[in-house]
């Protein structure tokens, strides 16, 4: 790492399963409170082990998703573009992450009203392309208006499996030209562009994508993803990463794990412009 990795959190001290907004989330079984703190703890904890700075936020009564950062918006350089979320139990969360972001010097900027996006949960690079999923939560209007806004190359993916909603549930870039992925979230036109553009593609076995394994998170050369994923594990560590598990089961009932529940301030491991410029 050149600099310092910055990852944004936010404790889970209103977690819950208040609601149901995708086929993971059953409100009936509802999520251990205690048990999501020592979860997001360790996750917490880890990172600052490999030398994350871990920034985190004021958790807020009444909006339980808030622990999922990575659909606060998506940052390029010093831009923080606020995510439009599709569903207005989240969209509450917006003022919130706007006003941190704008306190920590970002420039705070927004979508046209009239489309969806997820932030960093949708829109992911890998290189200095942006890939992009739409469908359940973001739109592909929108992804475009982000190209032509921020002047990058915009791939779009269609999510067809709603169990992977959001394109972070199954496809996490790990280095330029290198990710992990789930190929059934895509269609085949998805699993093509995927191919073409990312010469080494690590897939993940339909049971280790169920346990949310692409929901990594990468620092350097190390992966961070959920626990109870062996193969993925020794597929990292056979194309050179380490690979640690953090048990985050109780995030799971939420549709969410690793990766949803941080957001890199200093720009995605595999982002181009955080190498190029
Ligand atoms: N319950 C949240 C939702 O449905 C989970 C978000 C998970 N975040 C992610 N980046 N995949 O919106």
């Amino acid at each position: 790492m050149s600099s310092q990795a910055r990852i944004l959190m936010c404790p889970p001290d209103h977690y819950g399963i208040e609601y149901e907004i995708n086929p993971w989330m059953n409100r009936s079984l509802g999520a251990v409170r205690a048990l999501a703190f020592r979860q997001w703890q360790q996750l917490h904890d880890t990172l600052v082990s490999l030398g994350v700075k871990v920034e985190t936020m004021v958790p807020q009564p009444g909006l339980p998703d808030l622990v999922f950062t990575a659909n606060a918006g998506l940052i390029f350089h010093n831009t923080f573009l606020s995510s439009r979320f599709r569903h207005e139990v989240r969209a509450k969360e917006s003022p919130h992450f706007d006003a941190w972001f704008a306190e920590h010097g970002f420039t705070v900027t927004h979508l046209p009203e009239t489309s969806f996006h997820e932030g960093a949960g949708d829109a992911l690079f890998c290189g200095d392309t942006l890939f992009a999923g739409y469908r359940t939560r973001s739109d592909a209007s929108a992804h475009q208006w982000v190209g032509k806004t921020f002047e990058v190359r915009v791939l779009p993916l269609e999510l067809v499996n709603p169990r992977f909603y959001h394109l972070d549930t199954c496809f996490c870039p790990i280095a330029p030209g290198e990710a992990i992925y789930f190929p059934d979230a895509f269609d085949t036109y998805g699993k093509r562009v995927l191919h073409t553009h990312v010469p080494k593609l690590i897939p993940v076995a339909e049971e280790e994508a169920f346990r949310f394994g692409c929901n990594a998170v990468v620092v350097g050369k190390t992966v961070v993803h959920n626990s109870q994923c062996p193969r993925l594990a020794e597929d990292l560590t056979r194309a050179g990463y380490r690979a640690i598990e953090v048990e985050l089961d109780e995030f799971l009932k939420a549709g969410g794990s690793a990766k949803c529940l941080t957001l890199r301030l200093d720009g995605e491991e595999a982002a181009g412009w955080k190498y190029g410029e």
